[in-house]
């Protein structure tokens, strides 16, 4: 199987999505920019706050590259693949530098942060490079670009967290939004660069992420996901009240908004997960029962190796008290094959623990060596390619046949889902979401429903990755 195929499956990237400001009153801007994001949902988030950063400083967002005179990619590392992406995308913005030489280029976001001034030197056209702590001053660092000097601020920074900044909400369907909760990771997970890249860890405050919650709610949103790499190590101290809040507190905080608003969040570290947070996801019947918990290898010899630390058996015991305390809850994962020293029996571990926790969809990747990391200083990335892409396609058939298990498991049952809009293949069906997160069509027939609203569909078939429905109301 070509590398794209596995690609198709990790819908995590976002590619190239451009996007529309909520308003644009076009008369009044200095210039107009384009931006679009590649890497993780909090890339996405962090996006919308480039823009709003960008929009109330006088800049205008326009989706069609040709109008743009500043050009932004926020960029991911995290794979080489994702970095190759970048990079390509980059070449193809040398035609309009050349066509219009005032066109200003920018990257943005974590391969800023790891290449920094090199970036400048790999990347000709490159005239800004931004780190994700630093978009404050994108600003400033424009106007020096503007002047004809290459501008760098790739300060990574302890406190920041942007919470005072209202995120323009991008390519929106004016129901799903993205709430950050936190940035950075205090993960040493040996194969990974966010560490490197988005710095410490750092909690936003929590009322301003409620506040962030009940505006959306307000403005006619009706789900919204709390994103940080490791939500469960949430903990911000509340200086008005004298108390300290954890992700718990905060997911029932977001929970009490309103009935009507559904939550979501992401990621889940299996070493933090908390049964104050399975007890809150229990209560709240708008707390979507979905845990992202990823395992990465099903071998506790490579979780060791990978420094996730928790073993097998930790793993496995956190599934079973999910499933113990949330009979309805899907979980889903992040696998890695083919990290250092990895053997057959190593994988057949890894297949074994997809088989055991029943996944009902996972991002799944073959390892690739990050410069930096703990896995690139100490360990040698001995799998051979061949063999790390073998295991990545017996990972992905296994995980063919649980979902196919688990879409099977849903037929006649009823869900409540949230209609997010017309189906890709016909606008006499919608498509939705399950609290599961399993995407599910049904044709809208004589109902009344519109995008927003949440309608009991009763589940009579399905394909890979879809539910097929009928509204049952
Ligand atoms: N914070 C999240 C994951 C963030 S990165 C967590 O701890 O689970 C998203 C996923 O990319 C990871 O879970 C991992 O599966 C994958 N990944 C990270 N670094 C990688 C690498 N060097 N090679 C291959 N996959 C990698
Ligand atoms: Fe990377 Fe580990 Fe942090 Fe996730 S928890 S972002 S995998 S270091
Ligand atoms: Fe990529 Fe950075 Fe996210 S490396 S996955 S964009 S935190």
């Amino acid at each position: 199987m070509e590398l794209t195929d596995t690609d198709k499956i990790h819908n995590e990237v976002r590619q190239g999505e451009a996007y529309s400001p909520e308003s644009e009153v076009k008369s009044v801007y200095k210039k107009y920019f384009y931006i679009e994001s590649y890497g993780c949902a909090m890339n996405f988030a962090d996006t919308e706050i480039v823009a709003s950063i960008l929009n109330s400083n006088g800049y205008g967002a326009t989706k069609n590259l040709e109008d743009a005179e500043l050009i932004f990619v926020n960029t991911c590392s995290i794979r080489e693949k994702a970095e190759a992406t970048v990079r390509k995308r980059l070449t193809e913005f040398r035609k309009l530098k050349e066509a219009n030489k005032g066109v200003l280029v920018g990257v943005l976001g974590c391969m800023a942060e790891r290449l920094k001034n090199k970036l400048l030197e790999e990347e000709k056209l490159v005239d800004l490079v931004i780190g994700p702590d630093s978009y404050r001053s994108l600003p400033s660092l424009i106007q020096q670009a503007e002047t004809g000097q290459k501008a760098v601020n790739v300060l990574l920074s302890r406190d920041e967290t942007y919470s005072d900044i209202s995120p323009i909400r991008l390519d929106s369907n004016g129901v799903c939004a993205f709430v950050s909760i936190m940035r950075g990771c205090n993960n040493m997970c040996s194969f990974c660069v966010v560490p490197f890249t988005r710095g410490r860890e750092r909690s936003r405050d929590a009322h301003s992420i409620i506040a962030e919650s009940k505006d959306l709610f307000d403005r006619g949103f009706k789900e919204i996901t709390l994103l940080g790499q490791n939500v469960d190590s949430y903990y911000w101290y509340d200086e008005e009240n004298g108390t300290n809040i954890t992700f718990a507190d905060l997911l029932e905080s977001v929970a009490q908004i309103d009935k009507e608003l559904r939550i979501r969040f992401s990621t889940s570290h299996p070493k933090d997960i908390t049964d104050e947070v399975l007890f809150v996801m229990a209560k709240y019947d708008n707390v979507c029962k979905h845990i992202h918990l990823p395992i990465q290898s099903g071998s506790t010899r490579l979780l060791q190796l990978m420094n996730r630390t928790y073993s097998r058996e930790w793993y496995l015991a956190k599934v079973d008290r999910i499933k113990e305390l949330l009979p309805t809850c899907t979980i889903t994962a992040d696998i890695i094959t083919g990290f250092c020293t990895e053997t057959e029996e190593d994988h057949q571990e890894t297949l074994s623990a997809m088989e055991y926790c029943g996944y009902d969809m996972s991002y799944m990747y073959f390892y690739s060596e990050r410069p930096g990391t703990l896995a690139a200083k100490r360990f040698e990335d001995d799998v051979p390619l061949d063999v790390k892409k073998r295991r990545l396609q017996e990972v992905v058939d296994m995980q063919g046949v649980l979902s196919a298990k688990g879409n099977h498991k849903d037929l006649g049952k009823t869900f409540k889902i949230l209609i997010e809009g017309n189906s890709k293949k016909s606008d006499l069906d919608w498509s939705g979401r399950s609290e599961q997160n399993k995407s599910v069509v049904f044709a809208k027939g004589n109902f009344n429903f519109k995008i927003g609203d949440y309608a009991m569909v009763k589940i009579k078939d399905y394909t890979r990755a879809t539910l097929i429905g009928e509204i049952v109301n």
